[in-house]
């Protein structure tokens, strides 16, 4: 007999008309669709064609018209600054309109975009909600980047208004905001209209006449604005992701489709109902904060808890649990190298005995492979399931999971269980042939993607095609490669491009060696994610000096590290670079980075055949043991 899980998939493949058009019905619309989807422009696939609706209307106006209004829509747990606020769905609402009255003030409208630059409070979520209330497109870049990547964002999303907050606030540091906006506005060549300023108490950032205007004056006097309609296929937001280049990938999310693949993952995946509280401890600069701090929780009814703090020092590694027992949490979802960290401070969960945690049901984990101590450790000292899910900024929700609200599996360490319903996941080899099943490959997904997933990048309908549907004609490119078991459970291993996953972060080795290669010492460099306990994997930089060369070699990293932290940003983690006086190629002149990256993790590697000098190899291992890695590492 089948199951729940087993229907939902076969029918979602076979039929997905069939199987999203009664799922839609459970939201608002003000104009049904015309067509559920709309294959008539392949590669690009649309979802609830002619539909109008509102994102906005959806997350908050919707509850309040059913009787839900007093309800606690979003709780705001600041144990940085031993602040804790709830907002039900009347008061958030509230907020909402008048923040988008702010903004119509501001000209901004329909099809705008606005960019968001904050750290994690409820100001930053009422802005992302205010913008969807009037059909603008916003563009939420994470805190941890460096002005020049904010920058780069504004010259491509080109928005109109900028919101901002004085500062963030990062374990103990107050981190001031405004001059990075400042700085990243003068380095844009596109320059916005407005720039609106939360002010925090713990900084006052300066305001530039006739630019900057301060967020409370302008809510006091602003007019509250209603939902306006929108077409499902109209862009929601546009979230910069890191690609093989310097140059972020504009992932656009429409509407609809983001509407309806998100409210269902809810129940599905999350076993999370109206009323629940449900807790993404991510930051909102991701696409986990954008889909499951702010969106699907608030459009399913529930709960949902901003956090602005870090699983361990803020104060300790009992802060997660702290959070759970105060606010009655039913699922956590985070990422596996929080739960190392919390781990690593409090090994035996000592913490964890001095909290309630009668309301906690599901651990949900992901933004890398969940690795089986991590595992382990969780299941045996939370004594609830721990589910590993698979996705990526691009399909904005799990691709691969055990869909806790339909189908229970048995959990297999290292995989995320079963492709979800919607998901036609496939292995292939370079051929686009199917594999057998346990044996690598490219992982890829047969179009058409379900709803709410990207439909293309932003105003570069090329760039999407060839980063994701060329390759393997048919398909969707995740660019991670693994293989599916007998039972159809999933293994993610690795990505097959030079992304790396950083303490859950994704950032581009690319980008980095772009960056190091502006020193001007420098005449060659490599950067590659070796693997690193907390963090999962952190980048380490190889760099070969021009000749002639003769300035300190420490002062040389020093300033390349810096270089990294200035143009990236803190959250590249960058730390670690060694200068070596060639790098192992191929004959072709290829950098043999898996090579490195293997004498780096003391993994058995085979000499490549096509290796130009193997003696090379020798010099590259010398020079990580003296930074301590590898087998000749002296740490
Ligand atoms: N604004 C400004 N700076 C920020 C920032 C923000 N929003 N977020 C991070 N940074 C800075 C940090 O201060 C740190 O700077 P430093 O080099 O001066 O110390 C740097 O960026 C790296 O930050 P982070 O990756 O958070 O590392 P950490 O060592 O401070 O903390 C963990 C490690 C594991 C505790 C932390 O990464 C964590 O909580 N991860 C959870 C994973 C997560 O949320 N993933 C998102 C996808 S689910
Ligand atoms: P991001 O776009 O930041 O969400 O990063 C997406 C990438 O993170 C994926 O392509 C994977 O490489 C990795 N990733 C995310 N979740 C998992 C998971 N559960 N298991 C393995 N890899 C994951």
């Amino acid at each position: 007999m089948s199951n729940l899980y087993e229907e939902a998939y076969n029918q979602s493949i076979n039929d997905p008309e069939a199987f999203w058009g009664p799922i839609a019905e459970e939201c608002h619309w003000y104009k049904k669709w015309d067509k559920v989807l709309d294959d008539s422009n392949k590669p690009f696939y649309r979802w609830f064609v002619g539909g109008e609706m509102n994102t906005c209307y959806n997350a908050l106006d919707l509850h309040i018209d059913n009787g839900i209004g007093e309800n606690k829509a979003l709780i705001y747990d600041s144990p940085v600054t031993n602040t804790k606020r709830v907002y039900t769905f009347n008061e958030l609402r509230d907020e909402v309109a008048r923040f988008a009255g702010v903004l119509a003030a501001k000209n901004v409208q329909k099809g705008d975009r606005v960019i968001i630059y904050m750290p994690m409070i409820p100001e930053a979520a009422i802005a992302m909600l205010a913008c969807a209330r009037l059909g603008a497109v916003h563009s939420v870049v994470f805190g941890g980047f460096a002005a020049n990547e904010l920058a780069t964002r504004i010259n491509d999303a080109k928005p109109k208004v900028m919101v901002t907050a004085s500062c963030g606030i990062e374990v103990k540091k107050v981190i001031p905001y405004k001059p990075l906006l400042d700085e990243s506005i003068n380095l844009a060549g596109f320059k916005p209209d407005s720039c609106i300023v939360f002010q925090r108490p713990m900084v006052q950032a300066e305001l530039k006449a006739g630019r900057d205007y301060d967020w409370d004056e302008l809510m006091n006097a602003a007019k509250p604005h209603d939902c306006v309609p929108v077409l499902a296929t109209d862009p929601l937001y546009i979230l910069y992701t890191s690609g093989t280049t310097g140059q972020p990938k504009g992932v656009v999310r429409d509407n609809g489709g983001h509407l309806v693949a998100l409210k269902w993952t809810m129940k599905a995946i999350y076993d999370i109902d109206e009323g629940d509280v449900y807790w993404a401890a991510s930051d909102i600069g991701w696409v986990v904060g954008h889909s499951y701090i702010v969106y699907a929780p608030l459009f399913k009814g529930a709960t949902t808890i901003m956090f602005e703090g870090k699983p361990v020092g803020t104060p300790d590694a009992g802060t997660f649990w702290r959070v759970i027992q105060d606010h009655g949490v039913k699922s956590l979802f985070t990422a596996p190298t929080a739960f190392r960290a919390i781990k690593r401070d409090d090994p035996e969960a000592k913490l964890m005995k001095d909290y309630d945690l009668s309301s906690f049901k599901i651990l949900f984990l992901a933004g890398e492979r969940t690795d089986s101590d991590t595992l382990k450790w969780a299941e045996t000292n939370l004594k609830v399931p721990v589910i590993d899910h698979w996705w990526q900024t691009e399909t904005g929700w799990a691709i691969a999971a055990n869909c806790m609200g339909l189908h229970h599996f048995p959990v297999k360490p290292g995989s995320p269980t079963k492709a979800v319903p919607g998901w036609d996941v496939q292995v292939v080899d370079p051929n686009n042939k199917p594999v057998a099943s346990g044996e690598i490959g490219a992982i890829v997904v047969k179009l058409p993607l379900p709803p709410g997933t990207l439909p293309t990048l932003w105003q570069n309908d090329k760039r999407y095609i060839e980063a994701y549907l060329e390759e393997f004609p048919g398909y969707y490119k995740t660019a991670d490669a693994g293989y599916i078991d007998e039972e159809g459970y999933i293994y993610v291993m690795t990505r097959t491009d030079d992304i790396i996953n950083v303490a859950g972060h994704r950032l581009s080795t690319g980008a980095m060696e772009e960056v190091l290669s502006c020193h001007p010492m420098v005449a060659e460099c490599a950067v590659m994610g070796v693997e690193d306990r907390l963090k999962g994997q952190v980048p380490l930089g190889f760099l070969v000096l021009k000749a002639g060369v003769t300035v300190d070699h420490d002062q040389i990293i020093r300033e390349a590290i810096q270089m990294v932290r200035d143009q990236i940003g803190p959250v590249a983690a960058f730390k670690t670079a060694t200068i070596v006086k060639r790098l192992p190629k191929t004959r072709s002149g290829k950098i043999l980075r898996g090579t490195m990256r293997s004498i780096a993790d003391q993994k058995e590697y085979k000499v490549p055949a096509t290796i130009d000098d193997p003696a090379i190899l020798d010099e590259i291992e010398v020079s990580l043991g003296a930074i301590g890695y590898g087998k000749k590492a002296s740490k």
